[in-house]
């Protein structure tokens, strides 16, 4: 499709959706007031000039001063703070001046940035002053990087980073359309100035006025950008203004609970990162992330918007963007790559890097609204050993509660759940149960007689305790944002206040945006007020990520600090990735749905939240047997695995469709079980680096571009490719394989060129995916009931040699569920292949405590791809004995002929040091 003609087809798309779901129920930007006054704004806006600027405790430190209006009261100089961290990462805060005694401390997110980073601060000396390009006004100069430095340019005021050095090139910028804006908290003009806001029935009284920030920020070079979830839209993100799409919202980053949201909108759902990363084929990428909590819109405008006002003289390719957030302060970050995997990094380095799950919760997980009682959950239990279908995980969504009323049991349908959790922990299984935020006013409810006897509630703008209206009815919702609230929290997750629960029962927490049924835009009001009587529209996106926060608290508290807690959220902000794992809500069963899962969990995972996944199947509706395995082959390998469903859908288990159906959903779940040692290896490099599981084609091959716009395929790693089906009836689609080397199709082995579009047949059997060459793969082969009772099992190792006849990967082992690994409990291993010799070496640092982890587990098969002419046996060192090379199957079952060269029973160790030699 050319580019006028995609750009229609989008707004088409944009518009239709947006008349098939309950759009009257949420704001546009134009009923919006901040957004709307902001997004009219033209380039020259901003008035402001640097001044005073100078060095002061390791950070640059300037004046915002508006040149005209000095004397205005409105107009009081901002304090702008720059400071450079290690890995090229550049921060700046711009606030009021305290000095001038505002009306308010605008709020500021705590508990987000990891302690670490404060300490990679690198402390600035000294200011180097230039003037600017056309010798006119001046710059002031900071170290960032041997190879970046921050520059202000004085007046107009700017903000950017480029390569060192005088004619260095830019990297990214704040405000160089002149678009920054900042209303500092004021008295009322006049006394009848009216500063309520009102909403359908709803009316926010915003007492302390306007005082919205916005300002535009421009990526170099780039072709493209990603990031800000969560909304169902593509992975490269679309304009929303400038030429030719008038009609467009922006993208919306405010948490909400949005029912039957539709696809391909800029709509913001459940959760919030305002993280940007943006990539092009010259440069590679860059980042931009600002720690703000409140609502956010962002707009990425278009090839033109500001053609008539030309700011910048720039032959630099460059992507611009307009921030604007209702309150808080700038607190701000810079990442300068230059490669994608280094971006998140940094990201991560600031807002800390995913937990390792426990081994069981990498497996398939069974959740449906709901689970009725004790005998479903058993005869669920049964048929999956029956259909000899592995499963780790079985959910208890709302109805298992005595009336809504979390951590209690409904004893008619549970009576026994310490029993019934056992039994399933018996097969190395276990169970999660959901808890929610909102709380029943109850005068029986101990959780609510306490909280409400200690003034733990978020307080309506009234000053009493907030009561709205959620799945008990009247609700109140704690005050999360309060230490205290949350340390109290944690504590009803030990086994004594939890009563019925044991070790193996882990929790959900959902509606957490928080969910209001009766709130406006099913939310909680802008004027409530929590703890420090911040008030709830300054912090609204992060209410969840503190709910979730205390709930991981609890857990990690009930184990005493050993066992790994397993929380799923639904909303999210930056740091979410340190507490449990995120899903993409209430989707539909639709083909569209499950084509735009990819894009949504690649753009979690490349803003740190790596494990994530959609529900299977598409919770509202009924998904037909063909959409349903399409699902079932393609969740497989999302990062987080789970079938959900709403209580209105038919009951759709895995062996309900007749039995060519459960062996399609069976194959597709065992392959999720085989390739567990790879995914765990991976969960553990993304808790390392941040680097996600679930990587976008362009991170792995960042310089070719047809990548750059592939939302259909992606990465599972740097050895996998995953093509999703995503049409009915598909006989054949087309996958673009990347790179220079070969790829082998997991099932059959048979190669495929890469840098080429193949158009595949395609059968029900599995969706397209494929080995890189020059990876080695580690899986387990072996058919069990759960992951557990995999511990002891065998390993494969699956050799993809690329054209020099090379190969290598990784395996990262440990106990799957404690800590131990933090102190060394883990084996981490390499392995080579070169020069016909397969050699597995130590990756762990040799460390005291290094010992701690011990496995017997050997590995029992090699595969070898792509080695030609075929040898006929290896010999072991240093064991010294020889085997024999034969021809195998790639796969054990699924009925591959045995075409791939098989090395049987090496019984290596996978502890050890050893080498394989090709004779
Ligand atoms: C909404 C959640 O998104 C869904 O997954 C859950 O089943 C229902 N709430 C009921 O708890």
């Amino acid at each position: 499709m050319g580019k006028p003609c995609a750009l229609a087809f989008f707004l088409l798309l944009f518009v239709n959706c947006a008349l098939s779901w309950k759009k009257e129920e949420f704001r546009t930007c134009n009923q919006t007031p901040f957004c709307k006054r902001a997004r009219s704004r033209n380039p020259g806006f901003c008035s402001l000039i640097a001044t005073d600027i100078s060095i002061s405790d390791g950070d640059l430190v300037a004046k915002l001063t508006p040149k005209e209006n000095i004397e205005n009261q409105e107009n009081k100089p901002l304090i702008l703070t720059v400071s450079a961290y290690q890995d090229g990462v550049l921060r700046f805060k711009i606030d009021e001046d305290q000095s001038l005694s505002p009306r308010k401390k605008r709020f500021e997110v705590p508990d987000v940035i990891v302690p670490e980073f404060v300490n990679k601060k690198l402390w600035l000396q000294r200011l180097t002053e230039e003037k600017n390009e056309n010798g006119m006004g001046s710059l002031s100069v900071v170290y960032l990087s041997d190879e970046y430095e921050g520059v202000i340019r004085h007046d107009p005021f700017e903000l950017y980073v480029r390569e060192s050095g005088r004619n260095g090139k830019r990297i990214m910028s704040l405000n160089s359309n002149g678009l920054f804006d900042f209303e500092q908290l004021r008295e009322k003009k006049e006394e009848n100035e009216d500063w309520e806001e009102r909403f359908r029935s709803h009316t926010d009284t915003r007492p302390y006025g306007p005082q919205s920030i916005s300002f535009d920020v421009s990526f170099y070079d780039a072709d493209f950008v990603y990031g800000i979830p969560e909304h169902a839209t593509s992975l490269a993100l679309k304009p929303t203004k400038g030429p030719g799409v008038e009609d467009s919202e922006p993208y919306r980053l405010f948490n909400l609970d949005v029912f039957e949201y539709v696809h391909e909108s800029p709509f913001g759902l459940y959760g919030s990162i305002p993280f940007m990363i943006s990539h092009g084929k010259s440069r590679g990428s860059s980042g931009f992330f600002w720690l703000n909590a409140a609502e956010m819109q962002i707009d990425v405008l278009g090839k033109g918007w500001n053609d008539e006002y030309l700011m910048l003289p720039s032959d630099q390719k460059r992507i611009d963007t307009l921030w604007m957030s209702e309150a808080g302060v700038v607190d701000a970050f810079f990442f300068v790559g230059p490669g994608p995997k280094d971006v998140v990094q940094q990201y991560t380095s600031v807002t800390g890097t995913p937990a390792l799950p426990q081994l069981f919760a990498t497996a398939y997980h069974q959740c449906r609204w709901n689970y009725r009682d004790e005998e479903d959950v058993y005869n669920v239990d049964s048929k999956f050993d029956e259909h000899d279908i592995p499963y780790d995980v079985l959910w208890l969504d709302i109805e298992h509660t005595d009336g809504k009323k979390y951590f209690t049991w409904d004893r008619m349908l549970f009576p026994n759940p310490e029993e019934m959790q056992k039994k399933l922990a018996a097969k190395g299984r276990h169970m999660v149960t959901i808890v929610d935020p909102h709380i029943k006013r109850d005068e029986s409810y101990y959780i609510h007689k306490e909280a409400s006897q200690k003034g733990y509630y978020v307080r309506a703008g009234t000053g009493k305790d907030f009561d709205g209206w959620c799945w008990p009815g009247s609700s109140s919702y704690l005050d999360v944002v309060n230490p205290e609230i949350r340390s109290w929290w944690a504590d009803k997750f030990s086994y004594g206040n939890y009563v019925g629960s044991t070790p193996s029962l882990y929790i959900w927490n959902d509606m957490n945006e928080p969910s209001v049924f009766n709130g406006p835009e099913v939310s909680m009001p802008r004027d409530a007020l929590h703890y420090g009587d911040v008030e709830h529209r300054e912090l609204h996106n992060a209410y969840g990520y503190y709910f979730h926060m205390a709930t991981a608290d609890g857990l990690l508290k009930r184990g005493e600090g050993k066992d790994r807690p397993f929380v799923l959220s639904r909303a999210f902000f930056p740091g979410s990735q340190r507490y449990g794992a995120v899903w993409t809500g209430d989707n539909t069963a639709e083909w569209e749905h499950l084509r735009v899962s990819v894009p949504m969990i690649l753009t979690l995972g490349l803003t740190g939240i790596s494990f994530s996944g959609a529900d299977i199947g598409g919770f509202f509706g009924n998904p037909d047997t063909e959409l349903l395995v399409r699902w079932y082959q393609l969740g497989a390998f999302y990062p987080f695995f789970r079938g959900h469903a709403h209580h209105d859908t038919k009951r759709r288990e895995p062996w309900l469709f007749g039995e060519r159906y459960t062996e399609l959903m069976r194959e597709a779940i065992h392959t999720r079980y085989m390739l567990l040692p790879y995914f765990y290896t991976l969960f553990r490099e993304a808790n390392e680096t941040g680097t996600p599981i679930a990587r976008p084609l362009w991170m792995e091959f960042p310089a070719d571009e047809k990548t750059f716009g592939n939302d259909e395929a992606f990465m599972v790693g740097n050895s996998l490719l995953v093509q999703g089906i995503y049409t009915q009836g598909a006989k054949h689609t087309s996958v673009y394989l990347p790179g220079d080397e070969l790829w082998y199709d997991l099932k059959t082995g048979t190669s495929y060129e890469g840098g080429t579009t193949h158009v595949l047949e395609v059968s029900e059997d599995s969706i397209p995916s494929f080995q890189r060459a020059g990876t080695i793969v580690p899986r387990k082969d072996r058919f069990r009931r759960s992951s557990t009772q995999m511990e002891n099992d065998p390993y494969t190792l699956v050799i993809a040699l690329n054209s020099s006849m090379a190969a290598e990967g990784e395996l990262y082992v440990d106990d799957g569920k404690s800590f131990e690994f933090k102190q060394g409990g883990y084996i981490h291993r390499r392995f080579t292949f070169f020069n016909g010799k397969l050699t597995s070496s130590n990756m762990a640092p040799n460390t005291a405590g290094h010992n701690k982890f011990a496995s017997d587990c050997t590995v029992e098969r090699v595969i070898l791809l792509g080695l030609s002419p075929k040898p006929n046996n290896a010999i072991i060192e240093p064991a010294n004995h020889k085997v024999d090379i034969d021809l195998g199957p790639v796969l054990l079952r699924g009925g591959t002929t045995p075409s791939a060269l098989t090395i049987r029973k090496p019984n290596v160790r996978i502890s050890d040091d050893w080498t394989i030699k090709i004779l």
